[in-house]
């Protein structure tokens, strides 16, 4: 049986598409389950309709707390039988119901080589900075924000004429080499964690 992925987003989804366009030319052996955005003109929900992916709205407005929010993707998430929940841009914090719901079961990309600028803006913090490296992280995620441990990195150098759009830019294309890779490994277990560290099966 194929592993079945969750994909949570909140915007344009090009990590996303990685992860399509990886499944259907083989490099990633999974069914793409479902895409939940928590905004209704998320142009990754068109990413997945073309692609022919189920995929629901859960705003993250109107609850009586953040848990009642993380329940609701809960719900959703095992309707669609997921075993694993990969965030593609979903700017929200996961909190316990969904960590509980998922051990060790929900993987997030992030535009920097973590624990270097957590956040919003990662690619801007780093050309502000100053770092002369900057890189993408794949980690699995924790109630900490960006904090859990680290799957997979890989570095982008950072150029004296780079803005923060010419970093995103190419930090971007080594994310979504990344991200199909990291998800791939993960599915593929006999990993395990020591303390933080993610010690993948190939060692
Ligand atoms: C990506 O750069 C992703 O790494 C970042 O948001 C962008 C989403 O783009 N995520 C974070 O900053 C999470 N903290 P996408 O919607 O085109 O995949």
């Amino acid at each position: 049986m194929k592993k079945r992925l969750g994909v949570l987003i909140s915007g344009r989804g090009s990590n996303l598409q990685a992860l399509i366009d990886a499944v259907a030319d083989g490099r990633l052996d999974a069914t793409l389950a479902v895409v939940i955005s928590n905004r209704e003109d998320a142009p990754g929900l068109d990413r997945a309709l073309a692609a022919g992916i189920a995929t629901v709205v859960v705003s993250h407005k109107g609850w009586p707390s953040r848990q009642d929010f993380d329940r609701e993707l809960v719900r959703h998430l095992q309707t669609y039988r997921v075993d694993l929940v990969c965030l593609a841009g979903f700017m929200r914090l996961v909190g316990q119901p969904m960590i509980d719901a998922f051990p060790h079961a929900i993987v997030n990309i992030h535009p920097s080589l973590l624990p270097a600028f957590p956040g919003v803006d990662a690619q801007g913090q780093a050309v502000a900075y100053g770092v002369k490296v900057a890189g993408v992280t794949v980690h699995l995620v924790t109630p900490e924000l960006d904090g859990g441990p680290i799957v997979a990195q890989r570095t982008v150098p950072v150029l004296d004429t780079d803005t923060a759009e010419s970093l995103s830019a190419r930090i971007l294309v080594e994310e979504h080499r990344l991200y199909p890779e990291a998800v791939a490994l993960l599915l593929a277990g006999g990993w395990q964690l020591d303390g933080r560290r993610f010690i993948s099966a190939s060692r």
